[in-house]
């Protein structure tokens, strides 16, 4: 299909630009994103599709599929992208009602990153958590980029090591006043004193400001342990193109989990402090985290995995009962 999007008014007295790309167009009103595409139009409100366009932008598209809803995403083939409407929707498909269009991803990444900067005003912060942050609606005022162009810290060795990251600052977030803050003991071996090093991860981890964004805390070839800090909802619906396994530090998450495909609901699945759970290669999934809560997101980044379990050579869980 190529026929041209709908025309796109909306938001232009309010200070806000449209943005489009290929043949899709984006704009906001006070309330609204309204996305227009050939041969229909998609309306999502603006807090929602902002808190979803702040991660696909931060996380370069992650793994696999990120559902802003159950319609409007982007597929990752790293390289490019596919944006679509009704994709992974069984009504959509049945009707061929499915839009798909595919961009370089440096391309849409440009797009997006306009887009957020754009229809950001300022005090509010998609990253934070609903309680911690100001109103997104109405007419357009400043803009908030120390908020959506957060730098990652990274540390060469260890954070606290001599000439390395010192320990942050930020106080511990007005939920986690109940985690133990105490500093581990370190016993190092005679000779070994500047080779030895530990902090309080709780301690660390809990001090975060931003919520649903996993950062890689420990890197060894291609495991990566990402520590997030949880509250009220993933902002995303995601479609794993690998497994990825989920160990709840704290509090608790409830997870609907769906068939990856149609969005037909699988399960739903309660972790609690100290549970561990291996989420299929096959599924989506969207936490809720009614306190805030400490998620370790253990990731395999393995290039080759997504055509492994396309293809049926891997099945889509790690262990079969
Ligand atoms: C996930 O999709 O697995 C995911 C994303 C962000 C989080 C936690 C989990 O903060
Ligand atoms: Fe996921």
């Amino acid at each position: 299909m190529s026929t041209a999007a709908t025309p796109m008014t909306t938001g232009k007295t309010l200070g806000y630009k449209t943005h489009a790309i290929g043949s899709f167009q984006f704009g906001r009103d006070e309330y609204f994103a309204h996305i227009h595409y050939p041969g229909g139009r998609h309306i999502m409100q603006v807090d929602a599709f902002l808190r979803a366009l702040m991660r696909d932008v931060a996380w370069g598209f992650f793994y696999g599929t990120v559902n802003f809803d159950t319609v409007f995403g982007t597929v990752n083939h790293y390289g490019t992208v596919e944006m679509f409407i009704g994709l992974f929707n069984e009504g959509y498909r049945a009707n061929n009602r499915h839009f798909v269009e595919t961009f370089e991803a440096k391309d849409l990444k440009a797009v997006f990153e306009g887009m957020l900067e754009d229809w950001t005003n300022e005090g509010f912060d998609p990253f934070a958590a609903p309680d911690e942050t100001g109103t997104v609606y109405g007419a357009k005022k400043g803009n908030n980029s120390k908020a959506i162009k957060r730098q990652r810290l990274i540390a060469n060795r260890m954070v606290g090591l001599p000439g390395d990251l010192t320990f942050r600052t930020e106080p511990l977030n007005r939920q986690f006043q109940d985690v133990p803050t105490d500093k581990p003991e370190v016993h190092a071996e005679k000779g070994f004193e500047n080779e030895v090093h530990a902090f309080n991860f709780f301690d660390y981890v809990c001090r975060s400001d931003v919520t649903w964004n996993p950062s890689v805390v420990s890197c060894v070839k291609d495991s990566q342990f990402c520590a997030t800090t949880e509250e009220h909802v993933l902002p995303i619906t995601h479609g794993n193109d690998r497994v990825e396994w989920f160990i709840q530090a704290t509090d608790e998450i409830i997870w609907d989990v769906d068939d990856r495909a149609t969005g037909r609901p699988r399960a739903k699945v309660t972790m609690k402090a100290g549970d561990v759970a291996a989420m299929p290669a096959d599924i989506r999934h969207r936490g809720y985290s009614p306190k805030r809560s400490l998620l370790i997101v253990w990731e395999n980044n393995d290039a080759s995995l997504p055509q492994q379990y396309a293809s049926g050579k891997l099945t889509p869980y790690p262990v079969a009962f």
